[in-house]
């Protein structure tokens, strides 16, 4: 397949979980500005420090830090044939700056209602040391690893509701305007984590 694919979410809904498997199918590199802007925090560079205010209250970091960390992503050479992006772009000023960047030749929309997420949220925990993604009960940690696991920060009830609120006011009209695109795949995202990654795959295999 040729292009980028983006997948598209509230937060909480598996991105990162799918994601994963979406990279052994594709052989597309994972792009997350999540992950991206949290390893800019642990290292305390100009740019981590900038967005921590806006992440540990639950907002959007600015366009213009977020676009300009995605060009200079797309500038290595794994990124030639595509991407997966995961958690960009979220505004439409964003995804309008990526069309100038690389063609997104998929987006695949994981939906989740509200209530489902705030539990997903507050349940997840995360390994340190492979990146891997759990939650206490629907994806529990075998016990050798349960020791290390560490909660994010933004991953409270509290946080979580600012995170859904500005979800909705600036990144779901983001669906809409792909879907006038004709690229957008909706997922029903509320089946376990193995029917949810069946049913990307079969959209991903009829493209
Ligand atoms: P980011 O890290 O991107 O967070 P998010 O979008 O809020 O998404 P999450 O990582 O919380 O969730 P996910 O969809 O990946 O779910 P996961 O697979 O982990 O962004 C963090 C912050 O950075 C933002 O708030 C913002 O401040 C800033 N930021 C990032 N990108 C930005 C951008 N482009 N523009 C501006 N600001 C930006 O799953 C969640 C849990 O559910 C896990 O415990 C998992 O095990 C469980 N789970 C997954 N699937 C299922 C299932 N099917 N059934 C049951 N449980 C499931």
């Amino acid at each position: 397949m040729t292009g980028s694919i983006v997948l598209f979410g509230p937060p909480g809904a598996g991105k990162g979980t799918q994601a994963d498997k979406i990279v052994q199918l594709t052989g597309k590199p994972q792009v997350s500005t999540g992950d991206m802007l949290r390893l800019a925090l642990s290292k305390e560079t100009e740019l981590g420090l900038e967005a921590k205010k806006y992440m540990e209250a639950g907002q959007l970091v600015p366009d213009n830090v977020i676009i300009g960390l995605i060009k200079d992503r797309m500038h290595e050479s794994d990124a030639r044939n595509g991407v997966l992006f995961d958690g960009f772009p979220r505004t439409i000023p964003q995804a309008e700056a990526l069309e100038s960047i690389t063609e997104v030749s998929t987006v695949i929309s994981i939906e989740v209602p509200d209530e489902d997420i705030v539990n997903r949220i507050v349940g997840r925990r995360m390994d340190p040391e492979n990146g891997e993604i759990y939650h206490i009960t629907f994806k529990p940690p075998p016990t050798e690893v349960a020791h290390r696991l560490v909660q994010r920060k933004d991953d409270n009830e509290e946080t979580v509701r600012m995170r859904l609120s500005s979800y909705h006011e600036q990144t779901k009209p983001l669906g809409d305007w792909y879907m006038e695109k004709g690229i957008l795949h909706a997922v029903e995202g509320t089946g376990s984590i193995e029917e949810v990654a069946r049913s990307i795959s079969k959209i991903l295999t009829f493209l």
